[in-house]
């Protein structure tokens, strides 16, 4: 669905883990440009019934993109810049108390 234009498909890469899996992004991306890269458009799952959602607005607005990142739920992937090492899970409902 989205591709890099060419002039920005080099640089330095970061890698991570999403779902447990290894992989990398380029330095510098959000979590949610990250995932797009990745080939995934859903970043969590709803409460109710479970359809997926995936980020739309990439800007903070419309609560999409929310994922579970190094252990805490309820973070907007497109407002947090990827780092090294950084763990990356989909979000499965609502967020769970204490995390
Ligand atoms: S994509 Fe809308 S808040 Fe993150």
């Amino acid at each position: 669905m989205f591709q890099r234009l060419p002039e920005a498909a080099a640089g330095a890469t970061v890698a991570f883990t999403l779902d447990g899996q290894p992989v990398t992004a380029r330095a510098g991306d959000t979590v949610a440009a990250a995932v797009f890269a990745l080939g995934r458009d859903a970043c969590r799952q709803t409460a109710v019934t479970g359809a997926e959602r995936g980020p739309y607005c990439m800007m903070g607005v419309c609560f999409d993109c929310l994922m579970t990142i190094d252990g805490i739920g309820n973070r907007q992937a497109c407002l947090v810049r990827i780092a090294p090492g950084m763990a990356v899970e989909t979000q499965h409902g609502k967020r769970v108390v204490g995390q």
